[in-house]
């Protein structure tokens, strides 16, 4: 439903008194909002005669979505749009509802109804491409994240407790899912394996990393694809690769912050040399990375790795300077204290979602149809690359999960 109607305030002096036109079906909400840019003065001071009078913005248009209300909004010249945007919070405060404000040819300034849901559980749907879904936004939009796109490597950060090992475990579901047959995994969790286990034994998982020595071996393997990948291109004369896939994933980055005296030092720079590489090139040769950290600085996450990914999700985090390690922009500092509430960037776009939500058990679930190996042979099995060598299994997953029991989270 479009609702036309054009709104014209002036406030003259200090003294509230408007001239309005308002077309008769002007809503109560756009009313509304005309009075809040009246008393926040979003406006332009003119000076008529001996009196100051303020140009308020007009109001286009008004449509009507099943989430909420649109409003297409002309700014009086000399207000800038900016200054609008700036007032966002202030304005979802006076409105009492949550809004969305953007410049796109224009203001367009969106008041939802609801606000966003604090959980939505993930369905798995089978696709054939390579997009994994991560959440909705106020607009009830599925945002997906797409491997194949031309920017593939993906990156998350926030406190603990946020939600970033739920979002990595829906993309790998998912990726497995539905692109087991043409995707090599290689996982890496410093946390015993116990985030990952769920993974572990799945035919297309060709690396499972649990120490720092294991996933120097795991990064060198998916370099070591990557540049063979190259090699053969460059020969080939190809643009990209069409074959499968690679995907080095890491659960948490902040294990590879050096410290002082670190005796760990080399090895970490080692690791983040070889992600330095996969990310720069890996692109083209199908080689992607997802990383995640809990405490996003510039030793966790190199501002040269950082640069090369152009998606990330942050869920909140302690302060600004972490916010914009992750994004472009603070906010992430600001979010409410919401597990999987997160800002998503793709590019520069910036947007709030929510994230699915999938629990170990329903994933284990839905993974029981994806081929597993054989554990007796797991310990040495390269399917794809068998000059090159793997890391070890984690045993005591292994075991755990032979007797069946629940894997016990290690802090
Ligand atoms: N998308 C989500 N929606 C609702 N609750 C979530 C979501 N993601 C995580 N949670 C809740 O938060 C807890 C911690 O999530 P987790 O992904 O392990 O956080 P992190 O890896 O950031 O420490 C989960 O056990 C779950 O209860
Ligand atoms: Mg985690």
């Amino acid at each position: 439903m479009i609702l036309e109607s054009i709104s014209v305030g002036l406030i003259v002096g200090s003294c509230v008194s408007f001239i309005k036109s308002l077309s008769f079906n002007s809503s109560s909400l756009s009313l509304e909002l005309m009075t809040i840019f009246e008393q926040m003065r979003i406006g332009v001071p003119i000076v008529a005669g001996d009196k100051e009078v303020w140009l308020l913005p007009t109001i286009n248009k008004e449509i009507v979505y099943p989430w909420g209300h649109r409003f297409l909004i002309n700014l009086p010249v000399g207000k800038s749009s900016r200054d609008v945007i700036m007032a966002k919070q202030a304005l979802s405060e006076a409105l009492r509802k949550d809004v969305d404000i953007k410049f796109d040819n224009g203001l367009i300034l969106d008041i939802f109804n609801e606000k966003l849901p604090e959980m939505v559980t993930y369905h798995y749907v089978q696709r054939k491409d390579w997009k994994v879904p991560l959440g909705i936004n106020q607009r009830h939009d599925v945002h997906y994240f797409d491997f194949d796109a031309p920017y593939p490597h993906f990156v998350d950060g926030g406190l603990s407790g946020s939600g970033k090992s739920c979002i990595i475990r829906i993309m790998l579901t998912s990726l497995i899912m539905n692109k087991h047959d043409d995707l090599q995994l290689y996982l890496a969790d410093m946390k015993e394996g116990v985030e990952f286990m769920i993974f572990e034994h799945i035919e297309c998982v060709r690396g499972f990393a649990t120490t720092l020595k294991e996933l120097l071996q795991v990064a060198s393997t998916v370099e070591a694809i990557m540049l063979e990948r190259l090699t053969t291109m460059r020969k080939n004369n190809m643009r990209k690769w069409n074959n499968d896939k690679c995907v080095l994933c890491i659960d948490e980055m902040s294990d590879l912050i050096e410290t002082d005296h670190d005796p760990d030092k080399r090895l970490k720079q080692a690791i983040k040399a070889k992600l330095r590489a996969i990310s720069a090139k890996g692109r083209a040769a199908g080689c992607w990375l997802i990383l995640s950290t809990q405490r996003p600085t510039v030793n966790s996450v190199p501002g040269d790795i950082r640069t090369n990914i152009s998606t990330a999700i942050a869920f909140r985090t302690r302060d600004e300077i972490q916010s914009r390690t992750i994004l472009d922009a603070p906010d992430a500092a600001y979010l409410p204290d919401i597990p999987g509430r997160a800002i998503y960037q793709h590019g520069v776009k910036q947007e709030i979602i929510q994230c699915f939500y999938l629990d170990d058990v329903d994933a284990e679930i839905l993974l029981e149809s994806a081929p597993r190996k054989e554990i007796a042979h797991a310990h040495n099995e390269s399917k794809s690359d068998p000059g090159i060598q793997q890391p070890a299994i984690n045993e005591t997953a292994v075991k755990t999960k032979k007797m069946g029991k629940r894997p016990v989270v290690l802090k």
